[in-house]
């Protein structure tokens, strides 16, 4: 894995010592410390990071957290922050001895105000239960994806995720209106962030520095945030598009035709659908193969109003010849399998062997221009060269992959791509973030300024940098 070989144990760090496993077994009991069988929690995703680790740690509310980093602090033992763990780039996972901390007890307090749409929990709550909760109250979380089974919103915080509704409505910086977050020094300093009131100008905007922090300045334990009225009607649609030129006609036609209704503007391509189709056998909902199938989802309340605008949006594409099939769901089983095809992509992927992940975000004019850069460049050293993505945000998901690891492969790939990329105008991580994965690449681009200040702002916060070393600052 890339940190082990670039990051070298920081010496300052103290070792995990059987003192320290009783002080965390004093603050937490027996049962919040975990010291055997911790692969679940040193072991990412895609299984292509493991960490040693030493020890994972489970505390229930936001005290424990604040007596444990006090305690961290104070021994100089380096901590990881870990929510459901579905992170891409090994973020969560120990890349040394760290302490693991996971967020996964902390998922009691919940309230809502149904009459403003705000949210607070805490951090630990499962996206999809969170979601489930909010059902009951005519409410949805505002951004939704495939890992919604699993990851946490302290999680989805520490990444910004971004997923398949962020054309609608907007990232998390939108929603996030206050957080609790416990700081990593010798008093385990709690800190009450933003408020849980929809407008406050009175301070800086400090809860979205959080947004996207990676763990890197403090454990979020509670969340505040909006919510949005869940749609009454949903309606689905898989077209098939013969060129990516024609895709962005029709994404062009989407959100002028579709406009307030338009929530998901999603894309793979014929490679994914032949991954889906060879390593999970899941088939294409349409009856034309075809270059590129778009995935449009529409969201509103009035069912007759959106089936209209989605029918005509339909028929438009038909008469300008911007498809050449569509199929709009009948019923909700039909767009669970269509979004199925969708959301099963990073696990067709990782079934086909060993994967290249890559997340990048890129102006439309070069956005599958990138793949086929890569195809061309990997010729026969890849497997598959595999694109799905959120088109409508300009965020592709290029998925290289190899029977095994292949350093040839891998040299072919970087850091010409990352480079390509930043040269096209584009980032190398749109939703992922860093972790371990893109610390090599992650100043391209940059200002070093920029890097300078974001150091400065790591140091305030963690002042030993006991807080997960070895990645993104
Ligand atoms: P983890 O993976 O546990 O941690 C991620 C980072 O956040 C780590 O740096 C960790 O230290 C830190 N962290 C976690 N919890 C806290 C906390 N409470 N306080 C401080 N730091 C914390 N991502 C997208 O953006 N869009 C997608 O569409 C998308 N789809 C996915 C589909 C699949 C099948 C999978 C496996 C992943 C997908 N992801 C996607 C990536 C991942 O699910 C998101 O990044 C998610 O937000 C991570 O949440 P988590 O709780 O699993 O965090
Ligand atoms: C997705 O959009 O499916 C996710 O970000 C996961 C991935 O990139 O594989
Ligand atoms: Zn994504």
């Amino acid at each position: 894995c890339y940190a082990a070989v670039l990051a070298e144990r920081n010496k300052n760090f103290a070792k995990v010592m059987e003192s320290d496993v009783l002080a965390f077994e004093n603050f937490l009991g027996k049962e919040g410390v975990l010291k055997d069988d911790i692969t679940l929690n040193t072991t990412d995703w895609t299984g292509q990071f493991k960490g040693p680790g030493s020890v994972v740690l489970f505390p229930k509310n936001t005290e424990q957290v604040s007596a444990i980093l006090a305690y961290c602090s104070k021994n100089k033992l380096a901590v990881v922050p870990q929510g459901g763990n579905t992170g891409l780039v090994g973020a969560s996972i120990p890349v040394h001895d760290e302490v693991v901390l996971s967020l996964s007890k902390i998922n009691n307090s919940f309230s809502f105000d149904d009459t403003m749409g705000i949210l607070k929990c805490d951090a630990g709550f499962i996206l999809e239960d969170l979601d489930n909760k909010l059902a009951s109250l005519g409410y949805m979380v505002p951004f939704d994806l495939g890992a919604k089974g699993s990851c946490q919103i302290g999680g989805n915080i520490a990444t910004c995720a971004g997923g398949i509704r962020l054309i609608r409505y907007g990232s998390l910086h939108a929603h996030l209106l206050g957080l609790t977050v416990v700081l990593p020094d010798e008093h385990g300093t709690v800190l009450h962030l933003g408020s849980d009131i929809r407008k406050d100008n009175t301070s800086l905007h400090t809860p979205h520095l959080f947004l996207g922090s990676e763990g890197q300045l403090g454990v979020i334990t509670s969340v505040t945030m909006t919510a949005v009225p869940r749609p009454k009607s949903v309606q689905s649609a898989m077209l098939a598009v013969t060129s990516f030129e024609k895709c962005c006609e029709v994404l062009k036609l989407a959100k002028s035709s579709l406009s307030e209704v338009l929530s998901s503007f999603e894309f793979l391509d014929e490679a994914t659908m032949k991954c889906l189709k060879t390593n999970l056998d899941l088939h294409s909902v349409l009856g034309t193969p075809s270059a590129f199938c778009v995935l449009v989802e529409t969201s509103g309340s009035n069912e007759d109003h959106d089936m209209a605008k989605m029918g005509a949006f339909l028929d438009e594409c038909l008469s300008k010849e911007l498809i050449l099939d569509g199929v709009l769901a009948g019923s909700s089983a039909d767009a669970t399998k269509m979004w199925q095809l969708r959301e099963s992509a990073p696990l067709a992927v990782s079934r086909d062997g060993y994967v290249y992940k890559h997340d990048v975000s890129l102006p439309l004019k070069n956005y599958y221009e990138l793949t086929n850069v890569m195809r061309e460049r990997c010729g026969d050293l890849a497997k598959s060269v595999v694109t799905y993505g959120h088109v409508g945000d300009g965020n592709t998901h290029l998925n290289i992959t190899s029977e095994k690891h292949s350093e040839a492969l891998e040299n072919l790939l970087y850091p010409f791509l990352y480079e390509w990329v930043v040269a096209h105008g584009g980032s190398i991580s749109a939703e992922h973030g860093i972790g371990q994965l893109k610390l090599p690449y992650s100043e391209l681009g940059k200002q070093p300024e920029e890097r300078l200040l974001v150091k400065k702002l790591k140091n305030i916060f963690d002042p030993n940098g006991i807080l997960n070393p070895y990645k993104m600052i």
